[in-house]
């Protein structure tokens, strides 16, 4: 049996892919971990986009660029990115073969948290699979973009809360990354 802190523990940011499709059957598993997070007064207020067209993928990236570029620009604290994105061909999604869009209504109660909560289902039940994911919020520039909410028919009331690019990958390509000790502020 799986050990789930084992997952959670494995699990890693991917931030670079195989070639190799996802089975509709596997995407629909990852949308049914997604479904059972819970969610603030159980509204579920979640939709999903699911992207597999490459070139589809490219021209989201591409899109995005411009407007990290200017946040970039306006805010220090992302200049990390500048370097990551100078590399050839770069693409937000790490050419990833599939990106799941995690939308969320923006009416309900706690849309934001609900989504993430989802989003996190299924980047572990991805990673109890063996498949790589990785949120990448710098998609969240196209929220407003018009091309992206024609495109992809966003309903006026959603707003795409967790990019989460999905794909296979090898073991060599898994980051190592430390993790601080909790900070316990307090037993009582
Ligand atoms: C809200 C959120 C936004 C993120 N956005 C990006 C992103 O745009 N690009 C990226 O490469 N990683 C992104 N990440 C992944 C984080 O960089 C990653 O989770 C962190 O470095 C810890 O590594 P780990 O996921 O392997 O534990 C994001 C993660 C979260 C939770």
């Amino acid at each position: 049996m799986v050990n789930i802190i084992d997952v959670i523990k494995s699990r890693r940011s991917i931030r670079k892919y195989l070639d190799k499709p996802i089975s509709k059957e596997t995407i629909d598993r990852l949308i049914e971990a997604a479904e059972w997070a819970p969610s603030g007064m159980n509204e579920q207020p979640w939709g999903f986009i699911i992207v597999q067209d490459n070139a589809l993928i490219k021209e989201l990236s591409d899109r995005s660029i411009p407007y990290i570029n200017e946040m970039i620009e306006k805010n220090p604290k992302f200049a990390g990115y500048k370097k990551r994105m100078a590399v050839k061909d770069f693409s937000i999604f790490y050419h990833a073969p599939c990106v799941v869009l995690v939308l969320g209504k923006t009416d309900a109660f706690s849309y934001q948290n609900d989504c993430a909560m989802a989003a996190q289902n299924m980047m572990l039940a991805a990673s109890s699979m063996g498949i790589g994911s990785c949120w990448v919020g710098m998609m969240n520039v196209l929220n407003e973009d018009k091309w992206f909410r024609e495109k992809f028919q966003v309903p006026d009331n959603y707003r795409v809360v967790a990019p989460i690019a999905l794909g296979y990958f090898e073991n060599k390509d898994i980051p190592v990354i430390e993790k601080r000790p909790p900070e316990i502020l307090k037993y009582f």
